[in-house]
């Protein structure tokens, strides 16, 4: 059975849709550590609820990012984890972290991409004036936001949404879209060649 870690600095509501997904057996995988580098991450809370491992990991007592994901790369081995799920991290990963687990970290993104990427989606979306926005789910490389795409779902965009409207209705298909990626990852469907995805 896959072994998932997933990386959080919020609220985890994506992590609670994986989480959810294991435990109704739709994806054959398990939670087995949740790592924050917000102490007060609720994400945290979701995982402890759910007698998930789950571990602070505050960069500022690291000498630098590559030190703090040594750390984190410790605890993700520790549970033989071959899948690390970002949810709502908001920190940058590394190369050297990249290359450590070469097509193992996935991402997900509030916007569909490459439109839209950084850490403002929806109020970027809204100032655009784009009709339609969405999320992505892709594999992470060396860059912010820009690894190959494994599913993406497209919501409208209605006159008079606000950020909290529009990621109302965004959040709504990341927690669908996030457990079916993983599932696709989970049964050995997913290929990447170089810039694509290719789904089996
Ligand atoms: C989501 O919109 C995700 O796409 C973005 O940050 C938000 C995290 O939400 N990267 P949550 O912590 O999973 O509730």
């Amino acid at each position: 059975m896959l072994k998932i870690a997933v990386l959080v600095s919020g609220s985890g509501s994506n992590l609670q849709s994986i989480i959810d997904a294991c435990e109704s057996g739709s994806i054959n995988a398990a939670v087995k550590i949740v790592v924050s580098d917000r102490k007060e991450a609720f994400g945290l809370e979701r995982a402890k609820r759910k007698g998930i491992r789950a571990e602070f990991l505050d960069s500022k007592s690291f000498s630098s990012r590559e030190e703090h994901e040594k750390a984190c790369a410790a605890l993700i081995d520790s549970e033989g984890c071959g899948l690390i799920c970002l949810a709502g991290y908001m920190r940058l990963v590394t190369g050297w972290f990249v290359r450590k687990y070469p097509g193992k970290i996935m991402n997900i993104h509030p916007a569909l991409l490459p439109s839209f990427p950084g850490a403002h989606a929806h109020r970027d979306v809204l100032a655009y004036g784009a009709k339609v926005s969405g999320c992505t789910v892709h594999f992470v490389d060396e860059e912010m936001d820009s690894g190959p795409i494994i599913i993406q779902t497209s919501v409208r965009v209605f006159e008079g949404d606000t950020e909290e409207t529009l990621g109302k209705r965004v959040l709504e298909q990341e927690h669908k879209a996030y457990p079916e990626a993983i599932k696709l990852f989970s049964e050995g469907r997913l290929e990447i060649l170089g810039r694509k995805v290719i789904v089996r």
